[in-house]
């Protein structure tokens, strides 16, 4: 595992973004996990900038989002269909058929053939993943099965207060989502997983110090043999 410690905002995107494109600059066809949420913001914008910069051929990656929310409008907003669209597809410069997300519906039929989807593209190439305060990857909440698939899940009364500056008001956050399983994510060939500022210190020290188990869910990627995190200096404090 590699752990790598940045400065500022830019610097690690920069470098998060370099993992990506190395993975497409072997493989024009490359499958990139992506996820939402803030953490990989500055990894989507630095894509973008030295992508156009370097005049690289993105018209044959795909891309697979981790989650959605179950239930949710796709049209709405704050929907991983939405954010996915507005944060990764239209900056990056992909196009939206390039892009799948899990349904909305949340079915278990919808989440084997997210499955299939996947295996069918050849398997998920570099996996960018954030990381909740409480270790989840993905909407693989703590007590998650470690070998895990796609599937339906309940959020933790965390993860939807965290996710409340999203909507409304926590009230307005769905409660359940659809989210590929812990053993999905380790099928990806290579792990980047972003973390920023001192809310995630606690768990990013656990994730990569702690135990393997199922109550500190980012800890399965120890077991990965590719992986690395790339942190600000506020997320990396807690390391020893
Ligand atoms: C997002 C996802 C979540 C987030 C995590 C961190 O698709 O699945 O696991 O990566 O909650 O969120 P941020 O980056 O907003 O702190």
């Amino acid at each position: 595992m590699e752990v790598r410690v940045f400065d500022d905002a830019v610097s690690l995107g920069r470098f998060a973004a370099e993992q990506v494109l190395e993975a497409i600059a072997a493989k024009p066809d490359a499958v990139i996990g992506l996820a939402t949420g803030s953490s990989p913001l500055s990894l989507y914008a630095a894509w973008a900038e030295l992508a156009r910069e370097r005049g690289t051929d993105l018209s044959a990656v795909r891309g697979f989002a981790l989650d959605e929310y179950a239930g949710i409008d796709p049209a709405h907003p704050e929907s991983y269909h939405s954010v996915i669209a507005h944060e990764v597809v239209a900056p990056v410069g992909l196009t939206p058929e390039q892009v799948f997300v899990p349904s909305a519906e949340a079915t278990e039929e919808a989440a084997e053939a997210y499955e299939q989807a996947i295996a069918a593209a050849g398997g998920v190439d570099v996996q960018i993943l954030g990381i909740g305060r409480n270790g989840h990857l993905g909407f693989n909440e703590p007590g998650s099965a470690l070998d895990s698939r796609t599937r339906r899940v309940a959020l933790t009364a965390e993860t939807i207060e965290d996710n409340a500056r999203f909507f409304d008001s926590a009230a307005d956050v769905p409660t359940e989502a659809i989210t590929q399983g812990l053993g999905t994510i380790m099928d990806a060939r290579k792990l980047v997983i972003l973390a920023v500022g001192e809310a995630k210190a606690a768990a990013v020290a656990a994730a990569i110090e702690g135990p393997v188990t199922e109550a500190m869910p980012a800890s399965i990627a120890q077991r990965h043999p590719n992986v690395v995190y790339v942190l600000d200096r506020a997320a990396a404090s807690l390391l020893s």
